[in-house]
């Protein structure tokens, strides 16, 4: 598969695997979330419904016990003693022993005038009678007032009961301390923005919220008909929400409104929400990671193995050309070198005929002496290629024993003295000194050396550098020998026939093309690998790796 298809691979496995992964993922963390936002909103409403109803029942109790107070004092004594002043005064400070919500008492007559009056304040001369609250009492007998300012110039509310002796009404009343009726509704507070307050049907404030005036806005839709139960609603904008509580009391017609920071009552489903992304985010950011490891893995492994598969497609080519070689070198060497030998003697006996005087003084003597040099000098070519490719043919069998490839190669070398010399070439020596020995054959590898150093020289020409390098790797126990010229290198048409039989760019007559593939083929027998790196301009490696422990193929 070309390196694109291999990217191609990797993009389908990783997307499919995140596919197959993130979008579960997704649903779920969102059908999850969505399904406890929406049950955890449902449990914070009726919390909220449940505290106001509470809420309100205590507000309504504190009401009905006032009222029942000041009903227990008007029916447990007589009239008598509620005219006289110090009765009243005496009444009320037992009343204040245990609570101080009632402020002040007092008696008042059908004409509106105070009989008697206990308390902080100078009511005493006041006539009530043409006052709202007052002829209410006389009609329900019980009242409770809303909060107004009066005759005292500040807020209060009140609360009376009508007292009826003998066909006679009076009106018993009692003020209650609005702060701490402010506290009682206050005392609800929720979170550090939650706030509780009453109203009356016309939106009035009748105790004192925790944070100054209220815009009616937030409650008005409570106001209108009164309605059973509490109602929650919301209230502002999305990063300053409230929940708005209301709630009508039943001792009187006031509509008990408490506010809830939102962001504090949802407080631990905001705290959920992060997790649940911190944790969805991490577990996505793992899988996509791992997903793209794992793909990043299976594309490596999969060109690896392509390119192992590669080598051995090429190995086993290049080992069917060898044998296919092989066998052909073996007829045809054996059917060319008979007539050879032939044609050598033939031009033996003519160059022997030449010699003759007769003969010499023909006048196409010249003419035949120089053909009979060019067949001895055509069949001596004929001859060292039929030479080579009988050795290619019937190469022995490799005798193995302890080879330093360090030596072999210093003694190969001897042989191409002159050559190096003459023509100018440098010989850079890199031997590692760890190089251990191993099972090989020496006559055979020094071929191998000497193809590869011919090669070389051709290649440079003059002037120039061979490499001749050693070394041994501990981790693959196997031994390498480099050998590099920085001649012209090869071109990419060129390196893909290298080992080819018979594949030269040499001259006719200078190069058969077999030093490559004989030197493949005895390299594989002595168990070893060749290969060769070259880049056109800078010169070519190559490279031979044997194992230190000699295997032989045919085992
Ligand atoms: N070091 C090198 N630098 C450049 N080209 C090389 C080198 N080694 C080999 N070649 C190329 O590879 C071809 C084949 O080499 P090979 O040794 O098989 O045959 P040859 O050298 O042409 O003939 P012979 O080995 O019989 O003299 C060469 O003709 C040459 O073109
Ligand atoms: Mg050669």
């Amino acid at each position: 598969m070309s390196f694109f298809g291999l990217k191609n691979l990797g993009s389908k496995i990783a997307l499919t695997a995140l596919g197959f992964s993130l979008i579960p993922l997704l649903a779920l963390g969102i059908t999850m979330y969505s399904m406890f936002a929406s049950a955890y909103h449902d449990k914070v409403r009726s919390n909220l419904v449940t505290l106001a109803e509470n809420k309100r029942q205590s507000i309504d109790l504190f009401l009905r016990e006032q009222v029942s107070q000041l009903r227990t004092i008007a029916h447990t004594h007589s009239i008598e003693d509620l005219s006289s002043p110090e009765v009243l005064d005496k009444i009320l400070t037992t009343i204040q022993m245990g609570s101080r919500t009632l402020i002040d008492l007092g008696l008042i007559g059908e004409d509106g005038r105070h009989i008697s009056y206990a308390g902080p304040y100078n009511l005493a001369e006041i006539n009530y009678k043409n006052e709202d609250w007052f002829h209410r009492v006389m009609v329900r007998k019980i009242y409770v007032s809303d909060v107004f300012e009066g005759f005292r110039g500040f807020p209060h509310l009140i609360i009376a009961v009508k007292v009826q002796v003998k066909g006679k009404a009076w009106i018993l009343r009692a003020t209650i301390d609005s702060d701490i009726f402010d506290s009682l509704v206050r005392w609800l507070q929720l979170g550090d923005r939650g706030d509780a307050y009453l109203v009356n049907r016309a939106g009035e404030l009748q105790t004192r919220p925790r944070f100054g005036n209220k815009s009616k806005e937030i409650y008005k839709h409570f106001l209108g008909t009164p309605f059973v139960g509490a109602r929650v609603s919301e209230f502002g904008d999305q990063k300053h929400k409230i929940f708005v509580e209301g709630i009508w009391l039943e001792q009187k017609e006031w509509l008990l409104v408490i506010e809830d920071d939102v962001q504090s009552e949802l407080r631990p489903l905001f705290e959920t929400q992060a997790a649940t992304w911190a944790l969805g985010g991490g577990g996505a950011a793992l899988i996509i990671i791992g997903t793209l490891l794992i793909s990043r893995m299976i594309v490596v492994q999969q060109e690896r193995n392509e390119r192992e598969q590669a080598r051995l497609n090429e190995e086993l080519i290049q080992s069917s050309k060898m044998a296919a070689l092989g066998k052909l070198a073996a007829g045809v060497a054996h059917e060319v070198n008979n007539p050879l030998a032939v044609i050598r003697e033939k031009a033996g006996w003519m160059r022997d005929l030449l010699e003759e005087e007769d003969v010499q003084g023909s006048e196409n003597f010249k003419e035949f002496e120089d053909a009979v040099d060019k067949i001895e000098q055509h069949v001596e070519r004929a001859g060292a290629v039929v030479h080579r490719m009988l050795g290619f043919a019937r190469r022995m069998e490799p005798i193995c024993n302890d080879v330093y490839l360090n030596d072999v190669l210093k003694h190969t070398t001897v042989f191409l003295d002159n050559e190096i010399k003459f023509r100018g070439i440098e010989l850079i020596w890199h031997l590692g000194t760890d190089v251990p020995a191993i099972q090989s054959d020496a006559s055979q590898l020094q071929q191998v050396f000497l193809n590869l150093l011919d090669n070389a020289i051709d290649a440079i020409n003059r002037n120039g550098i061979i490499t001749i390098s050693t070394s041994f790797d501990r981790g693959s126990d196997s031994v390498c020998v480099s050998i590099r010229d920085n001649g012209p290198g090869i071109d990419k048409e060129v390196q893909q026939r290298l080992f080819d039989p018979f594949f030269t760019t040499k001259k006719v007559g200078e190069g058969t093309g077999l030093g490559l593939s004989i030197s493949y083929s005895i390299v594989n027998k002595l168990g070893g690998t060749i290969r060769f790196e070259s880049e056109v301009g800078h010169g070519t490696e190559f490279i031979i790796i044997f194992p230190v422990r000699h295997y032989d193929r045919n085992e």
